[in-house]
């Protein structure tokens, strides 16, 4: 069912950290921010009055609250029986990555969305940098063939000092989660820019470093970073590289059977670069094109926003699929594809890098074999006999990263437990 006439959109956003931004640009594309839900309370009630919308501290109170939509912001593994209590109560869904932390939570967001009639977007923001966004243009029209392989890159180190700020809480999820699952920020590029979906992968980590202070001083307990090698679609590959790597940047690179396109890594890392063979590019063509794309729609108001434009775009395909009642491009099928490629290769990884397939739970018949399947190292919910969250097991926290995340904690203004 589609939002017919011009009224706004009432929104409602769980989640006053990374919610934020999409508070912020909500009135742009045409939402009504009405209510904000957090469990934090004094960020809630900060946030709450900085934008004069009402607050709640419970979602099932939040959810009766006469809002069209909701944005879930919540934490990394908790998205999906969130986005299913938002359908149950008649409302569309767009949800912060991962969509769902278990192969069973695919498998049942899945029948959710398609028993609600509701829109599902996946909010992966990554896909609509202006880059990305030319590089799907130029792509979809042929300029360089069929993708054959393909490398998407996201490195974001921080000093341990950052990082224990976002991560309030031994057991918050940034602190547990294995380095695989924060994936779909390099693979959603490729799987944008060349509409081919990963069928089988292989998982690689590099190991947690004793030698790297950013680590040893955190109270993160997983690895350095991921590597994930995907069999594509149509035989092309690409690798995933995500994590605390020295040399912080996002690139993406797609070889085609006539070209070459990625973003440039020196100097402005906006900037496009096409690259053909001199002796097979037609005789009008340049060998080597580097140029910085702009924003084919909304530039003004893209510009403006994080992650490149990325956090404007997500909301605005997100509206305009609940005025047209069309699925957006990111839809729960590709969410789920990409976000399950994280589990499936911490498995892989842990069974020395054995290949292993990507389900596709667009078929029932497909999403059968994997209905029970709850395989997580989510301290709260997992069982004997379930995953580490490194490839070197348990790893015991130094003396001095527990002190600098109590100090750090009680700067934020969260209570620490022990
Ligand atoms: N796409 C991007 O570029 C990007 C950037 C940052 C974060 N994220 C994603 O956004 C999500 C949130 O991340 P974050 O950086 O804000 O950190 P976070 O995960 O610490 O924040 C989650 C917020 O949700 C609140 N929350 C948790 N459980 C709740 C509940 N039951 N009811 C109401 N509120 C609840 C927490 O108090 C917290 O304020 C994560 O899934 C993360 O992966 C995406």
């Amino acid at each position: 069912m589609n939002h017919q006439d011009n009224r706004p959109i009432r929104l409602g956003v769980v989640g006053a950290g990374r919610g934020r931004s999409y508070m912020n640009v909500s009135e742009a594309v045409g939402f009504e921010l009405v209510a904000i839900c957090d469990t934090w309370e004094e960020k809630l009630e900060r946030v709450g009055r900085e934008l004069n919308v009402t607050t709640y501290n419970d979602y099932d109170r939040f959810l009766q609250h006469d809002t069209d939509a909701v944005v879930l912001c919540n934490f990394f593994h908790q998205h999906a029986p969130f986005a299913e209590k938002a359908f149950s109560a008649g409302k569309h869904v767009m949800s912060e990555c991962a969509a769902c932390h278990t192969l069973a939570e695919g498998v049942s967001l899945a029948r959710a969305v398609e028993r609600s009639g509701k829109i599902y977007m996946f909010a992966e923001n990554y896909p609509y940098s202006a880059y990305n966004q030319e590089m799907r243009r130029r792509y979809q029209a042929g300029e360089i063939g069929d993708f054959k392989y393909g490398e998407g890159e996201y490195v974001h180190p921080d000093p341990a000092e950052v990082k224990l700020a976002r991560s309030c809480g031994w057991d918050h999820w940034r602190n547990w989660i294995p380095s695989t699952y924060y994936c779909t920020h390099s693979i959603a590029p490729v799987m944008y820019i060349t509409d081919t979906r990963p069928v089988k992968v292989n998982g690689f980590v590099v190991p947690y470093d004793t030698d790297d202070p950013t680590q040893t001083r955190h109270a993160k307990r997983s690895d350095t970073c991921a590597i994930i090698i995907c069999r594509m679609d149509n035989e092309a590959v690409m690798k995933s590289l995500h994590g605390a790597l020295r040399g912080h940047g996002n690139y993406v690179r797609i070889h085609g059977n006539k070209g070459l396109m990625e973003n440039c890594r020196h100097g402005d890392k906006g900037r496009l670069r096409i690259w053909r063979e001199p002796w097979e590019k037609e005789t009008d063509q340049p060998t080597e094109e580097v140029y910085k794309p702009g924003f084919a729609v909304a530039a003004d108001l893209a510009t403006k926003t994080g992650h490149g434009g990325g956090d404007f775009f997500t909301s605005y395909h997100f509206a305009q699929a609940i005025r047209t009642g069309e699925q957006p491009y990111l839809d729960v099928y590709r969410g789920i594809d990409m976000s399950i490629v994280g589990i499936l290769a911490w498995q892989s990884a842990l069974n020395d890098s054995a290949p292993i397939k990507v389900p596709d739970f667009r078929s029932e018949q497909i999403r059968k074999q994997y209905e029970n399947d709850d395989w997580s190292p989510d301290p709260e919910r997992k069982r004997e006999g379930q995953p580490p969250s490194s490839i070197l097991g348990e790893i015991d926290l130094p003396t001095e990263a527990k002190d600098l995340a109590r100090e750090i904690w009680a700067k934020q203004g969260y209570a620490v437990d022990i």
